[in-house]
């Protein structure tokens, strides 16, 4: 048995008492702070957590053998969890960005055959151990923003072999890297260009084949669909998130992103999980979004790097509705592996206070990939994924915009960014 106490953090963020069902309202602006807190880990286990005093006087005799962690001055908060990720592709996409700066849309250049569809040509063309390759530095960097779980869709094949690569790529990046990886199956991206005049027929090879070929092999937990104009319509969404549930897959959904369109209706009709952008949700969307208490999945990175008005956060929280927040990596819409920089952003340009956006990049995170049960906040019996960062309030975090604060991550009991 090893013990690592870490003990005199300036705030401890615990993010307490929301493991069962996500933070809402006023909720979501309580971290469950504890000032010159502690925390004792056995293993990979979290096993007490209270000021360092009395933890101090409690453990007096097994403190002696711990690796202690002193966080005088500074922030303790859960790892953050990234609930929607493409992490697995080939290839990188700087010149759609630079056509982009230049006035050309984010849609016009896929309607083209570039954007998803270029992505998905390099992904097809490569080899496991290139996207293994290729992946697995994006993950070095997540864990230095002291990201500690991903979420990873597939969705660069749309061909049942490289859907199952992709999705194997993950699985073994899971087995070999600290950072915890839950994966997505998310054959409906786009239309796949060979479909474009057919894509029903594409929706029954995905509904048909590719969601009981998942489910069969346990290659994913989630399905996800891109319900958009010009790609997936919410007829053919639905269809494809009642497939998977009928073979155990929990839906996700990418809805009313770039226009209202019905998408977060279907989350709250199906059940979703979560409902991911919401740029351009409708009010009636949220209102059933809340009623079902579908997570929210925010990306304001990509909203920042199309360079569009970001998703209504503040009105998604008045709402009633669970916000959490992503960065939606991916090389056309979201190159970032920036936790930090996200909730940066749900401050500065979605309206959420510090306190707001920690909780929506933590606890309800967690929710939104099916974990709460497990991490996202600092209580006896979670897994031991916690970091700190060198601020001595979590105000800090945002004010001191742009920078990545984290010092120290320790991921199943043991630091492994330091
Ligand atoms: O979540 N919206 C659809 N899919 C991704 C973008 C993927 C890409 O551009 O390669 C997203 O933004
Ligand atoms: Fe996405």
């Amino acid at each position: 048995m090893s013990y690592t106490f870490i003990k005199h953090a300036n705030e401890l963020l615990t993010v307490k008492g929301h493991s069962e069902t996500p933070a809402v309202k006023e909720q979501m602006n309580n971290l469950h702070i504890i000032e010159d807190g502690a925390v004792l880990i056995e293993d990979d286990t979290i096993i007490d957590v209270g000021t360092t005093d009395k933890l101090k006087r409690k453990y007096a005799d097994i403190l002696d053998d711990a690796i202690v962690v002193d966080a005088s001055n500074k922030v303790v908060a859960p790892g953050l969890v990234d609930p929607h990720t493409h992490l697995v592709f080939a290839g990188s996409r700087e010149n759609e960005y630079n056509m982009r700066l230049q006035g050309a849309k984010y849609m016009d250049i896929m309607a083209k055959g570039g954007g998803i569809h270029a992505t998905t040509r390099a992904t097809r063309q490569a080899s496991a151990e290139q996207l293994y390759t290729e992946s697995f530095p994006r993950l070095d960097s997540f864990l230095k923003h002291g990201v500690t779980t991903v979420e990873a869709k597939s969705g660069y094949g749309m061909d049942w072999e490289v859907e199952r690569r992709q999705m194997e790529v993950a699985h073994q990046l899971n087995r070999d890297h600290v950072v915890d990886i839950v994966s997505t199956f998310m054959g409906a991206h786009v239309i796949p260009e060979e479909y474009k005049d057919k894509p029903d027929q594409f929706v029954d090879e995905v509904v048909n084949e590719m969601i009981p070929a998942t489910a069969e092999l346990g290659l994913a937990e989630f399905n996800d669909v891109f319900c958009e104009r010009g790609v997936y319509t919410p007829a053919q969404s639905l269809r494809i998130l009642e497939a998977g549930k009928k073979h155990g897959l929990i839906p996700k959904i990418h809805a009313d992103e770039i226009e209202p369109y019905g998408g977060a209706e279907i989350a709250a009709e199906v059940e979703a999980v979560s409902a991911d952008h919401l740029l351009k949700v409708s009010d009636r969307g949220l209102s059933m979004m809340a009623h079902k208490g579908v997570v929210a999945v925010l990306l304001p990175g990509t909203a920042f790097f199309l360079m569009t008005e970001a998703a209504n956060g503040r009105k998604a929280i008045d709402s009633g509705v669970p916000v959490a927040l992503s960065t939606d990596r991916n090389p056309g819409s979201s190159p970032s592996t920036s936790m930090p920089f996200m909730i940066n952003l749900a401050s500065l340009t979605m309206g959420m206070t510090p306190a707001e956006a920690i909780v929506a990049a933590t606890i309800n995170a967690a929710h939104a990939i099916k974990r709460a049960d497990r991490i996202g906040s600092i209580e006896a019996g979670k897994k031991a994924d916690l970091v700190i960062w060198d601020i001595p309030n979590h105000m800090q975090f945002t004010y001191l915009y742009g920078v990545n604060h984290t010092e120290t991550v320790i991921k199943n009991g043991r630091k492994v960014v330091d």
